[in-house]
């Protein structure tokens, strides 16, 4: 059995330009899909995949989140003295494990792989996932982590979850070459960053979701700008597969791309009408709209 996965790098520097001017004084994460924000549903999925440690690589103007992860006496004091069990319950299940969530700076916005970088000392020398809160994964009964995680027990190395796409946009997305599947499994034998239209690998694009080995901090800590002028995760990780394996999972479920403005109304209007207090009334709202 290969090591445990307990840590999660959450990273939550990006500025949210896309959102503007929502995002101008909130966190892009603070956005809310239904009810909680994007960060709040990603934390849930690696909760329940057995995640113990999450690593907020934060930036400025996020201080919010560290709120978001604390408790709120006033609050708490003000709903048990009405009676709101219900909400005080909801507030209960959100909050980390005391001691259980690290906050970091990612001081500028260097690229993702720079993000990820800036978690390691917190990670240590163990394997450890990454989500990307911006992607919000909807599945039929278990998560897209805990998904990654059943083939990461099997087989060990490096996982990423990816997704077809149309292949007029691989180029938005880092892409991955594979080799024959093995179910929804593929052995990944190569990987680019945002290739140029109609040089794609092949059209399965990488999610956000990704299983990592520590030796990627070493191969991070000397990589070099690439897509974009950034330092890019995807590069390293080509780098690392050079002499570890990696394997490219189809998680079976729904992802909404939160980071365009047309899929995170998309993923409000999925994730309220999965809901079974909020579908009849959603529906026969979205029906008038119409
Ligand atoms: C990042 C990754 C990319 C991945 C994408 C998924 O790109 O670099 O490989 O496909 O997330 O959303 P970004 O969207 O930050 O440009």
């Amino acid at each position: 059995m290969p090591a445990r996965i307990r840590k999660a790098v959450f990273p939550v520097a990006g500025l949210g330009t896309r959102f503007l001017p929502a995002t101008k004084s909130m966190p892009k994460e603070m956005l809310t899909v239904v009810d909680r924000p994007l960060i709040q549903h990603v934390v849930d999925e690696a909760r329940e995949a057995g995640i113990e440690h999450l690593i907020f690589v934060t930036g400025r103007n996020k201080g919010v989140i560290e709120d978001h992860f604390d408790r709120q006496p006033e609050l708490e004091e003000t709903l048990a003295a009405r009676g709101k069990t219900a909400a005080l319950e909801t507030l209960a299940e959100c909050l980390p494990e005391a001691g259980a969530a690290s906050f970091i700076r990612q001081q500028a916005p260097l690229g993702l792989g720079h993000a990820v970088w800036c978690a390691r000392e917190i990670v240590g020398d163990e394997p450890f996932a990454v989500i990307l809160p911006d992607v919000l994964v909807q599945a039929p009964d278990k998560g897209c982590l805990a998904q990654m995680l059943d083939v990461y027990n099997s087989r060990g190395g490096n996982i990423l979850a990816v997704e077809p796409v149309p292949d007029d946009q691989t180029q938005n997305y880092g892409v991955v070459a594979t080799g024959g599947a093995d179910g929804n499994v593929f052995p990944v034998t190569g990987m680019v960053e945002k290739p140029e239209p109609g040089t794609a690998p092949s059209n399965l694009t990488i999610l956000g979701r990704y299983i990592l080995q520590p030796e990627i901090f070493g191969l991070l800590s000397e990589q070099g700008a690439g897509s974009g002028g950034e330092i890019q995760l995807t590069d390293s990780m080509l780098t690392l597969l050079e002499t570890q394996h990696f394997f490219a999972v189809e998680y079976e479920g729904r992802a909404f791309d939160c980071g365009s403005k047309a899929g995170f109304l998309a993923a409000n209007v999925a994730f309220a009408i999965d809901r079974a207090d909020l579908r009849d009334t959603v529906v026969a709202e979205i029906k008038k709209l119409l």
